[in-house]
């Protein structure tokens, strides 16, 4: 897969005037952006009630979206595909591993072949992190990239629908306290939230796992760091726990299940250790009996499954944003 590398190396998803013309990554967007992406979704929301009869609005008509995931998904690709279809875009899937990609071509032919097809947005998954940049800066302007998650970097939208979450949920960013637990060192969706809630004035963050899972450069973020769940979930508001991403790990080095659940699974006495009103996240796939007890994936408190619903009301606000621009 060969990415060149002048084109990896600048992220620009605005435009001359500021406004998102592609979706890259949270860092360093600004929190009126954020809020507009949230707020945009919030209209959507009324589309996804089960009792609404059509669901549609003609924002896309006429768009191609084409879904590229060279890595697996099922939350993000079938969102991304259902929140196109409300937009009334045409929503081309591309079956990577029949595609001729396998046949040796590259990522940026792949790409130049869609677009002669006439692609309007691009939504890509790919396994090396920049990989979205490096096609955002080839593509020309009046074509939209949007990352659907690129290795250990980043997964924007992921994080847009979990501040969106967060908000329906807690209200007020700033007076949050949000714990994120696990595997933060692999995790891009812990790298989006960490991003955008300090854009939304979010002062306690705290990520909590073994020293293994955790990156040494967080507290430049202002990120409180706890190798103790006893220690880190006192008083939390937020509990997003993450998988272990042992597709990102060295043969031989992936944390036993059961001995990390001993540690640092999410059990409902842990739990009881945060706020009695705390929601408990997970970005999902879950791995029940490691990270997450099944008692609390399934309990009271959990959001989890709210989380994959908002996600078609904020993919829905991102698409259309970056092609109102
Ligand atoms: N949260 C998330 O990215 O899930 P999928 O891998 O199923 O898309």
């Amino acid at each position: 897969m060969s990415i060149q590398p002048k084109e990896t190396n600048q992220i620009c998803q605005t435009n001359s005037a500021g406004e998102l013309t592609h979706l890259l990554t949270l860092e360093g967007m600004p929190k009126e952006q954020i809020l507009h992406i949230l707020d945009t979704a919030q209209q959507f929301v009324s589309l996804t009630d089960p009792a609404r009869e059509v669901k549609k609005v003609p924002l896309l008509r006429g768009k191609s979206v084409f879904n590229l995931f060279f890595e697996n998904s099922t939350r993000t690709r079938t969102t991304f595909e259902i929140a196109a279809k409300r937009l009334s875009a045409d929503v081309i899937n591309l079956d990577i591993s029949t595609s001729s990609t396998t046949k040796g071509e590259s990522l940026i032919d792949t790409i130049d072949n869609l677009i002669a097809m006439q692609a309007d947005i691009f939504v890509v998954r790919h396994s090396v992190s920049r990989a979205p940049i490096g096609i955002a800066n080839h593509v020309p302007s009046y074509v939209h990239v949007i990352n659907a998650g690129d290795g250990s970097h980043q997964h924007p939208t992921q994080g847009l629908l979990d501040m969106f979450t967060m908000r329906h949920f807690k209200k007020d960013f700033t007076k949050l306290k949000v714990a994120i637990v696990g595997d933060i060192v692999h995790s891009r969706v812990a790298k989006s939230n960490i991003y955008a809630l300090t854009a939304l004035g979010c002062t306690d963050i705290r990520v909590i796992g073994p020293e293994s899972l955790l990156p040494n450069d967080l507290d430049l973020l202002g990120v409180k760091v706890f190798y103790s769940m006893e220690e880190g979930l006192r008083g939390v508001d937020v509990v997003m726990t993450l998988r272990i991403q042992k597709e990102r790990m060295v043969a031989g080095k992936v944390p036993e299940g059961a001995a990390f659940f001993t540690q640092f699974g999410l059990t409902p006495e842990r739990l009881a250790l945060a706020k009695p009103d705390a929601i408990v996240m997970h970005p999902g796939p879950m791995n029940r009996g490691v990270e997450i007890d099944s008692a609390v994936a399934d309990g009271a408190q959990s959001v989890i499954l709210k989380q994959v619903t908002f996600g078609i009301a904020v993919r829905m606000a991102v698409m259309s944003i970056v092609v109102g621009n």
